[in-house]
C-alpha cells in the first residue's frame, strides 16, 4: 500500500458536479491528502498558466488532476506545453467525454492518464495509487543515476579541469546544444553523460550515436528510420535514434564523420525539430537535445569543407573544451589511485599500490591516449602483476630511448615508428580505425606499419588485459 501522498485537484469547471464527485472518491482513500482548488484558463494565456504552474511548484503534490470541459480541452495545449517542459508532478486529466484527436495529443504532450465518467473509487484510485507508485519509482531512479553519472566521476582537481566541470550543471540545466571537444580518451563521453543525468530530461533516454561507425550509406537510416518498403529489404517500419531519443539527449559523438549529405538533413531537423524517416512522406516531431564531440579541430574541418558551418554553428551553441591529460599532470597520480581501486577491486587483489618509481613513471609519460591510456595501463599493470606493490617494469610505456650516440639514426627512426604505433594502439585499445585516424594514416597503410614491426594488435585490445 501506498504511503501518504499529497494529490492537487484543479478543477476548471466551476458548475459541474465532476470536480466535487471525484473529491469525494479521493477523500475515500485513507492515505490520501487532498487539496481542491478552483482554476481558470482564461482563454489559455501566458500569465494565468504561469501562476498556474508556480502554484503546483510550491505546492509539490505527488500527483495533479486537472477537471476540464470539453471546451477547454482544445485550449489548453499551452498548458500541458509549459506543464511538460517545467516537469512538474504527473497529471490526470478528467474530462466528460473527449475527442480521440484531443486526448492522444495530451498524452503525446505528457499527460499520464486521461479519465472519464463514471467517477467511482474503481474507476479511479488504482490508476492514482499505480500512477504515484511509479513517479516515486521514476524519481529514486533518476537520483540514482544522477549521483552514477554526474560529476563525482569525473576525477581531477587541476584547474583546467575543474573549470570545465564546474560549467556541467550550468550547461545542464539550459536545453541548447553542447559540443563537446578535446584529444581521445580526454573524457567527452563521460562530459556528455553527466550533462544528460543533470539535465532535466535525466528521465529520458540518452543515446549515442557513433558517427564514424555507421557506414555511409546507413546513417539516414540509423538517425531517421525508415517506413516498410522503403527499400529492398525493409519489410518492417523501423525507428531511428531521433525518435528513441525524443525528450531526452542525442549524443553525436565523432560528429565530424557525418557524410555532408546527412549533415543537411539533420541541420534541417535541428532548426525544425520534424523530420521524415526513409520513405515516408509524413513529417514526424521529436524533441531532442544534441551534445555532439569530435577530437578533430572542427574549424578546421569547416574550412576543409568536411562539415557544413551552419550544421557547425547550430552544434556549437556552448562549447566546452576538455583539456589534455600532459597539461595536467597533477591529476595523474589521483586518476591512477582511482583506476587502481576500481580494477583491483574487479581482479580481487585489494592489497596492491603503487611504488614511488612507479608513479614518477607515469607522472613522466605524454599519455597521447589520455586518461584511457592510462585507465588501460593501469588495469593492464593490476592483472598482469604478482606483486603487491606496482613496479615500473609493470607498466606497459614505451620504454626509455636509448640515447644518440648507443644507436645508428637508422634504427632510431625504426624505433621511434614502432614506439609510436604501440602507444597510439595502447591509446585507443587496438582500434585500427582510430589509432590510424590519429596518425592521420588510412587504414591500410597503418596496417602494413603494423605488419612490418610484427606487432600484436590483439594484445591491445579492450578485454586482452585480463588474459
Ligand atoms: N576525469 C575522468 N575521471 C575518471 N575517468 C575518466 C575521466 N576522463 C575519462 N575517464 C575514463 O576514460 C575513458 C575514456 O573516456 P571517454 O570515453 O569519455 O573519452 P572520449 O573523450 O569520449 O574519447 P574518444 O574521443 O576516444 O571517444 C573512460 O573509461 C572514462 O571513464
Ligand atoms: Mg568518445
Amino acid at each position: 500500500m501506498l504511503n501518504d501522498a499529497d494529490i492537487l485537484l484543479l478543477d476548471f469547471i466551476s458548475e459541474s458536479s465532476l470536480g466535487a464527485s471525484l473529491l469525494q472518491v479521493l477523500e475515500s482513500a485513507p492515505d490520501l491528502r487532498v487539496q481542491s482548488q478552483l482554476a481558470t484558463l482564461s482563454g489559455g494565456g501566458a500569465a494565468p498558466v504561469g501562476e498556474l504552474i508556480r502554484s503546483i511548484k510550491r505546492r509539490g503534490p505527488n500527483l495533479v488532476f486537472l477537471v476540464l470541459s470539453q471546451s477547454l480541452l482544445k485550449k489548453s495545449h499551452s498548458l500541458f506545453q509549459t506543464l511538460k517542459e517545467t516537469q512538474v508532478s504527473p497529471i490526470i486529466v478528467l474530462s466528460e467525454a473527449g475527442d480521440p484527436g484531443d486526448i492522444f495529443a495530451l498524452l503525446k504532450l505528457g499527460v499520464a492518464d486521461f479519465i472519464t465518467p463514471p467517477v467511482s473509487a474503481y474507476n479511479i484510485l488504482p490508476r492514482v495509487w499505480w500512477l504515484i507508485e511509479q513517479s516515486r519509482r521514476g524519481r529514486t531512479l533518476v537520483r540514482t543515476l544522477k549521483e552514477k553519472f554526474g560529476l563525482n566521476q569525473l576525477i581531477g582537481e587541476s584547474e583546467s579541469f575543474r573549470a570545465v566541470v564546474k560549467k556541467i550543471p550550468l550547461i545542464a540545466g539550459c536545453n541548447t546544444s553542447v559540443l563537446i571537444s578535446g584529444e581521445t580518451g580526454t573524457g567527452k563521453e563521460l562530459c556528455a553523460r553527466a550533462i544528460h543525468y543533470l539535465s532535466p530530461r535525466a528521465h529520458k533516454p540518452f543515446v549515442p550515436i557513433n558517427c564514424g561507425a555507421i557506414p555511409t550509406e546507413l546513417v539516414e537510416n540509423e538517425l531517421f528510420g525508415h517506413k516498410r518498403g522503403a527499400f529492398t529489404g525493409a519489410t518492417m517500419a523501423q525507428t531511428g535514434l531521433i525518435q528513441e531519443a525524443d525528450g531526452g539527449s542525442l549524443f553525436l559523438d565523432e560528429v565530424d564523420s557525418l557524410p555532408l549529405a546527412s549533415q543537411v538533413k539533420l541541420l534541417r531537423f535541428l532548426q525544425d525539430k520534424e523530420y521524415r524517416p526513409l520513405g515516408s512522406a509524413k513529417a514526424l516531431t521529436s524533441d531532442v537535445r544534441t551534445i555532439a564531440a569530435s577530437n578533430t579541430d572542427l574549424e578546421e574541418a569547416v574550412k576543409t569543407g568536411k562539415m557544413r558551418q551552419d550544421l557547425y554553428y547550430r552544434l556549437n551553441i556552448i562549447p566546452l573544451s576538455l583539456p589534455p591529460l600532459r597539461e595536467r599532470r597533477q591529476d595523474i597520480p589521483q586518476l591512477a589511485s582511482h583506476f587502481l581501486a576500481s580494477y583491483a577491486a574487479d581482479f580481487s587483489k585489494p592489497a596492491i599500490a603503487f611504488s614511488e618509481e612507479s608513479l614518477q613513471r607515469l607522472l613522466a609519460h605524454d599519455w597521447p591516449g589520455n586518461v584511457r591510456e592510462l585507465e588501460n595501463v593501469v588495469a593492464r599493470a593490476i592483472a598482469l602483476t604478482e606483486r603487491e606493490v606496482i613496479e615500473p617494469d609493470d607498466l606497459d610505456l614505451p620504454r626509455a630511448r636509448k640515447t644518440a650516440g648507443q644507436t645508428s639514426f637508422r634504427e632510431a627512426k625504426v624505433e621511434f615508428e614502432r614506439v609510436y604505433i604501440e602507444d597510439l594502439l595502447l591509446a585507443h585499445s587496438g582500434n585500427i580505425s582510430r589509432a590510424a585516424r590519429a596518425a592521420h594514416k588510412d587504414r591500410r597503410a597503418f596496417w602494413e606499419l603494423i605488419r612490418k614491426h610484427h606487432i600484436d594488435v590483439n594484445s591491445f585490445r579492450a578485454g586482452s588485459i585480463v588474459k
